[in-house]
């Protein structure tokens, strides 16, 4: 880790049991010539900062797939832009406000997992309806004014931790009011209760195991899917 990385490097294992390896970088120093031929070709067309945000996803990816003994591969994309993890390795990528941050596991204690980075900033006006069920609002006008704009975009970075997390298992969308998430500020974790979903959907939304922490002008979150649901969950 270069010491800049180390300057931006927030306590994202924090967010995730020991059984997580995680790993971030900032993507303004990020090498898109470092992209390997397959992935190259998938960023053709993207601009130089979402270029430089790929290949920050894939850098950090790379050095935590090596820690796990994988040999250096593409990490290609499926039809639905999640990252085609190696057989046998479950993993999640996020990138915002300068920050790249990955986690992977070996699937085998765990089957899902969804990181996700956003500014420390309000949620956008408007946005709020959209992305917060009924009750969700009633926690944040309980907040104290100043909080409820950070706190709502909070429970938007959580909920895009949850959709990285549950959608690979389950591929079919998962709507923001399908997920109704309850916030423990003392604890910095989080449940999930479903809302309206297809069983096989609601069954994993239910067993997800959430975090979350602020630092330094950043909000991040995490959403853990263990094994011992399985047989729950079916195939
Ligand atoms: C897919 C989505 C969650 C990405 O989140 P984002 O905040 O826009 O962007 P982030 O930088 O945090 O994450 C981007 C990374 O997500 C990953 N990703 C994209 N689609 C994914 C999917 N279907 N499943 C898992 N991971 C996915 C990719 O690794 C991507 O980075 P990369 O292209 O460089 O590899 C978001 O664009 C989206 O579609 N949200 C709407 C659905 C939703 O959130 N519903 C709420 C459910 S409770």
């Amino acid at each position: 880790m270069s010491h800049d990385d180390a300057v931006l490097d927030p306590p994202i294992g924090t967010l995730f049991g020991a059984d997580v390896r995680t790993a971030s970088c900032s993507t303004d120093s990020a090498r898109p010539e470092e992209l390997l031929p397959a992935e190259a070709a998938l960023a053709v067309r993207f601009g130089a900062r979402r270029r430089r945000e790929f290949a920050a996803g894939r850098t950090c990816a790379r050095r935590l797939l090596a820690e796990l003994g994988m040999p250096a591969a593409s990490l290609e994309r499926d039809a639905h832009r999640a990252p085609c993890w190696p057989a046998g390795i479950v993993g999640s990528i996020s990138h915002g406000a300068g920050l790249c941050v990955v986690a992977v596991a070996p699937r085998r204690a765990i089957v899902g997992l969804g990181v996700d980075v956003e500014s420390d900033e309000p949620l956008r006006d408007g946005l709020q309806r959209r992305v917060c069920t009924e009750s969700e609002r009633r926690w944040l006008a309980a907040l104290p004014e100043p909080e409820q704009g950070r706190s709502a975009k909070l429970l938007f970075s959580i909920k895009e931790s949850i959709y990285k997390c549950v959608h690979p298992l389950v591929k079919v969308p998962i709507g923001f009011q399908q997920a109704d998430v309850r916030i423990d500020l003392a604890t910095g974790r989080y449940t999930v209760t479903p809302i309206g979903t297809r069983p096989e959907v609601a069954v994993r939304l239910a067993a997800v195991e959430g975090a979350f922490l602020w630092r330094e002008g950043r909000v991040l979150s995490s959403a853990t899917l263990r094994a011992e649901t399985r047989e729950t969950l079916g195939p």
